[in-house]
């Protein structure tokens, strides 16, 4: 989704903006802008259609841009076509053509997310005289900031508190006021907004990466407060306009960690991150041989009293969800559910007494899963974020949080962040298997034992990539993928094929493979890739005659089974193999040649693979 980056201080403000917008591509966006004052002149804004190159070819890399304080944006379309005209950011002034230049304007501004009510505050606009002249609701928070601002005569913060209590929505908001020159005032509601200051310096952004090459010291400003940003100083304030103090935070990422460091592709980096990613995550959750979640405020004794988990997420998010309730029924046979937050936010789900609900979310700022966060709360349930970015919504508002420790995560396609989440939901599967009673000491014991020994069997899964590579460049013009399989392995189907679908854009379905003959397996036609995934020994031999069903059919089939499985092979065209482990962990390496596959297959076919065409990595809008 949109990207917002701001700067003042004493330094050249448009090269920064542009490196930090370089470091939010990975969001996704479709044109990009930036508005720079040069002391007391008004704001020049200019904007560009495309990647972020043609703004930087536009304004010589920055250098035509003077001035030591600016906003700049990558916007990702949702009011309004991507062009010129609907670019950030805009401007109050009454103008004609795409607001660029140095238009006479009060307020100028860029935002990420969606005003609700833009139509209505239009049109209340339109009546005291205000123009338009992009189809964007941003323009129209911009103009009714103005609007206040002139109505009652107030500073910029009350008029943008004002403004707050008109708009409904989600919004992170950064804007300059013609009369404040070298200030930035921001707010936010529901999208992600971090402040960043320096001897001298201030930053605003969407994401850590933006700013992490000039300060390490972050305020994450609040839901409905404002934020006053001069150079050095930062000052938040509540919707009444009262001053607030905000606790400055430390971020203790590793800036190389946000770097491709010789890869191809941050999907690929990202992809090799794993074996560390997982072992950070475990090391945080097992201590001394045992599985210690109280960081995460999770007690035994809650653990004892669950009736029921609720797990709810988007995306692969969501597919971490699905193995997780394969795993947690099996072991600590307590019900599970696990539901689409998109859905779950509208449904009117009976909960009963002492369900735990648990968010999962790489980026912890998913609207759909925001919302159903606080829709559990609503309804007095215990809520669990299973989230990576230390300091995001969800994690903020939900009572307990596991903190994945995968490191920034940049590719659109999660990888390493998705192999964390598995990780994090098994250990707390084991946990409350054990302390319910459900496994035994020894049990218990073993399976700590082969969750450890999960990093290490990811390496050697990687090290089978050219198999993968190869077979990638026979498929690359492939029209329709599916993949099956039963009980976990379906789980992970339905994760290999989202990888495929979201950067080869080839089509792809996931399918439980005994639902292949209740309608789907009409599709199969002669040549039609069919991937299986054969890793449960009580379901694989069944997974194998509905792939050979579709054999039969005219399909090619590959099988993704366990080391010691020879057996596929007389059914299947090209099998891969990976290290044996407790079938209950299994998700964590056989999704890794299907990340592969799906990798190699957009390389192959030329395309965009971390950041994949209408795609944005953190949904921040409904
Ligand atoms: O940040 P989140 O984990 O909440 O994001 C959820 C999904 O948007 C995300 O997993 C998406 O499906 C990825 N593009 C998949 O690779």
């Amino acid at each position: 989704m949109c990207g917002i980056v701001g700067y003042t201080g004493k330094d050249q403000a448009a090269p920064i903006l542009l490196d930090g917008l370089a470091r939010l591509e990975y969001r996704g966006y479709d044109s990009a802008g930036l508005a720079v004052r040069d002391g007391d002149a008004l704001a020049e804004v200019v904007k560009a259609t495309g990647k972020l190159y043609h703004l930087a070819d536009k304004t010589d890399q920055g250098r035509s841009l003077p001035g030591c304080c600016g906003i700049g944006h990558t916007r990702w379309a949702t009011h309004g076509d991507p062009s010129l005209v609907n670019a950030h950011p805009h401007v109050s002034g009454n103008c004609s053509g795409s607001g660029s230049g140095q238009v006479e304007s009060d307020v100028v501004g860029v935002h990420n997310g969606i005003i609700e009510n833009f139509t209505e505050l239009k049109e209340k606009l339109l009546r005291h005289g205000y123009a338009f002249y992009s189809d964007t609701d941003t323009e129209v928070v911009v103009k009714l900031v103005d609007y206040y601002y002139k109505k009652y005569k107030i500073g910029p913060v009350d008029a943008i508190t004002r403004t707050m209590v008109r708009v409904r929505g989600s919004y992170a908001l950064a804007l300059m006021f013609k009369d404040y020159p070298g200030e930035i005032f921001a707010a936010r509601k529901d999208s992600p907004l971090i402040i960043g200051t320096a001897e001298e310096a201030s930053f605003l952004a969407s994401d850590v990466p933006a700013i992490l090459k000039y300060t390490r010291q972050v305020y994450y400003i609040d839901n409905l407060q404002v934020a006053r940003v001069a150079p050095g100083s930062v000052k938040f304030y509540d919707l009444n306009g009262d001053e607030v103090t905000l606790p400055l935070t430390e971020i203790t990422w590793d800036a190389a960690a946000a770097e491709k460091g010789g890869y191809e592709h941050f999907m690929l980096k990202e992809i090799h991150e794993q074996p560390q990613a997982v072992r950070d995550t475990l090391n945080s959750l097992i201590h001394e041989s045992r599985i210690d979640l109280t960081a995460a405020g999770l007690t035994d004794d809650m653990l004892r009293s669950l009736a029921q988990i609720d797990i709810v997420a988007c995306g692969s998010a969501w597919h971490v969800g699905m193995a997780a309730q394969y795993v947690i029924e099996d072991l600590a046979k307590l019900p599970v559910r696990v539901e689409l937050a998109s859905e779950f936010r509208y449904r009117n789900i009976p909960m009963p007494e002492n369900t735990l609900v648990i968010v999962i979310s790489q980026s912890g700022e998913t609207a759909d899963s925001l919302a159903a966060l606080r829709v559990a709360k609503e309804r007095d349930a215990k809520t669990l974020a299973v989230v990576n970015v230390v300091g995001s919504t969800i994690a903020r508002e939900a009572d307990h949080v596991l903190y994945t420790l995968a490191g920034p995560e940049i590719a659109v396609a999660t990888t390493k962040a998705y192999s964390a989440q598995l990780v994090a939901m098994d250990a707390l599967a084991v946990q409350t298997a054990y302390v319910r009673g459900a496994v035994s000491q020894e049990q218990y014991g073993h399976f700590i034992e082969e969750l450890s020994a999960i990093p290490d069997k990811i390496k050697r899964v990687l090290e089978d990539k050219e198999r993968l590579q190869w077979f990638s460049s026979k498929i690359a013009n492939a029209h329709d993928i599916f993949f099956i399989g039963r009980g976990l392995d379906y789980a992970i189907s339905l994760e290999g094929s989202l990888k495929m679908k979201e950067i080869s854009y080839i089509h792809s379905e996931a399918y439980a493979a005994g639902e292949l003959k209740h309608g789907t397996i009409s599709l199969i036609e002669r040549n039609t890739l069919v991937i299986g995934v054969l890793t449960q020994s009580e379901l694989f031999e069944k997974t194998i005659s509905n792939m050979v069903e579709c054999k039969s059919r005219g399909a090619y089939l590959m099988g993704v089974t366990t080391n010691g499985n020879f057996i596929v092979e007389d059914s299947v065209n090209f099998t891969v193999y990976i290290p044996k482990t407790d079938e209950h962990f299994v998700s964590s390496l056989a999704v890794v040649p299907l990340q592969l596959l799906g990798y190699y297959t957009s390389v192959n076919r030329g395309l965009d693979v971390d950041k994949p065409r209408n795609l944005a990595k953190s949904v921040t809008v409904e």
